[in-house]
């Protein structure tokens, strides 16, 4: 009981109601609510822990409305742990090719080669361990397929407890995560699990959501301190905003004849293991002309070669999670046995559609 005691006198805003009351109440509530509100999604009621661990993968930086589809391609290609491991990265990523993220699908696939025998783990420990796998994704899989009583912890449940219980410590404080993981394991049915997380996560998504929540169709409104005490807004309390930063990119596509260049991003920064055309990076915005004079745009040429150069694209604005993309796309182009681009791999230009690129080369090469 020293938690709740912790919760009463805490720096928290945590009203003194009958907590242990809620407990009981809150976790039946949620599963009637999810009952009627629940949503059919092709990874709920299935108990294969590799299709849920795909599932989990996708949605841990991804909307289900936009997940959706990439799921049921993945999973139609690769059905099992075997088959994901025996298949090549660059097809793994052709798959992944536009949710972001890329460092998910490259963990997916070193942690199904991982698996000796093709076979999924079968403890927490065994899935904590697989690459890419956090607390969060490990609860989510052993609860939904093997029925353990782990409590998930992703955004919506930091969002309904925070709100619920009026909690105001930050969630990515350490003192806030501590207490949070305490309140989510108290508050966990342990009777049903899966159905608990499965029903808090939807409750998050659906009902106690981010912005303007209806808060008057609320099943948990009448014990709800945040709504109580009119901070329903301002909760979840989080202490660092990611910084974001500006990056300028300028792509080259080069038409030798029937002929392009591409190569692959093997550096740790954004979209590695993607393909892409050849790119200069430089720290603040450029005009075509300060762009033909770097020394690092003509080092890009052979000795002698006169490409024709033309700004087709200009300051596309390219969001990322943490970056803001500036980019140019140029079109260089050079005789098909240009000497240039000695490093690059040389395809025909429509082969570049067998390759996965990032969506904002997609974007760039849109007529
Ligand atoms: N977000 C993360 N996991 C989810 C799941 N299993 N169902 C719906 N949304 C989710």
């Amino acid at each position: 009981m020293l938690f709740y005691k912790k919760v009463i006198e805490g720096p928290v805003i945590v009203a003194k109601k009958c907590i242990f009351a809620a407990m009981d109440n809150f976790a039946q509530t949620i599963e009637t609510w999810y009952a009627v509100n629940k949503r059919e999604l092709p990874w709920r009621d299935i108990s294969d822990p590799y299709l849920i661990w795909i599932s989990e993968i996708i949605l841990q930086q991804t909307r289900v409305a936009q997940g959706y589809d990439y799921y049921l391609r993945f999973v139609h290609r690769f059905p099992d742990v075997r088959t994901l491991a025996e298949a090549e990265e660059d097809e793994v990523m052709k798959y992944w090719q536009g949710l972001g993220y890329y460092s998910r699908a490259r963990n997916l696939h070193t942690a199904a080669r991982s698996m000796a025998g093709g076979l999924f783990p079968r403890t927490y420990q065994g899935v904590r361990a697989l690459k890419g796998v956090g607390e969060y994704t490990a609860a989510a899989i052993c609860s939904f397929a093997y029925g353990m009583g782990y409590p998930v912890v992703d955004g919506n449940v930091y969002r309904v407890l925070a709100r619920y219980f009026g909690i105001d410590l930050p969630i990515d404080s350490t003192e806030g995560k501590k207490l949070f993981a305490t309140l989510a394991a108290e508050m966990l049915d342990r009777n049903h699990p899966a159905l608990y997380n499965q029903a808090i996560m939807d409750f998050g998504a659906v009902q106690c959501v981010p912005q303007s929540p209806d808060c008057p169709a609320c099943p948990l409104s009448a014990g709800c301190v945040a709504l109580a005490k009119g901070c329903v807004a301002s909760l979840p309390v989080k202490q660092h905003r990611t910084k974001t930063t500006n990056r300028y990119l300028h792509y080259i596509y080069v038409r030798a004849g029937a002929y392009t260049f591409i190569r692959k991003r093997t550096d740790d920064d954004i979209w590695k293991g993607l393909f892409e055309l050849p790119l200069i990076e430089t720290p603040s915005p450029l005009t075509e002309e300060e762009l033909l004079g770097l020394p690092a745009f003509r080092e890009l040429f052979a000795p002698g070669e006169q490409p024709v150069v033309r700004l087709i694209r200009q300051g596309v604005k390219h969001v990322l999670s943490h970056r803001v993309i500036y980019a140019d796309l140029y079109e260089v182009t050079l005789p098909e046995a240009t000497a240039s681009f000695p490093s690059y791999l040389k395809i025909r230009q429509e082969e570049l559609d067998n390759y996965a690129v990032p969506r904002l080369v997609q974007l760039l090469l849109q007529p």
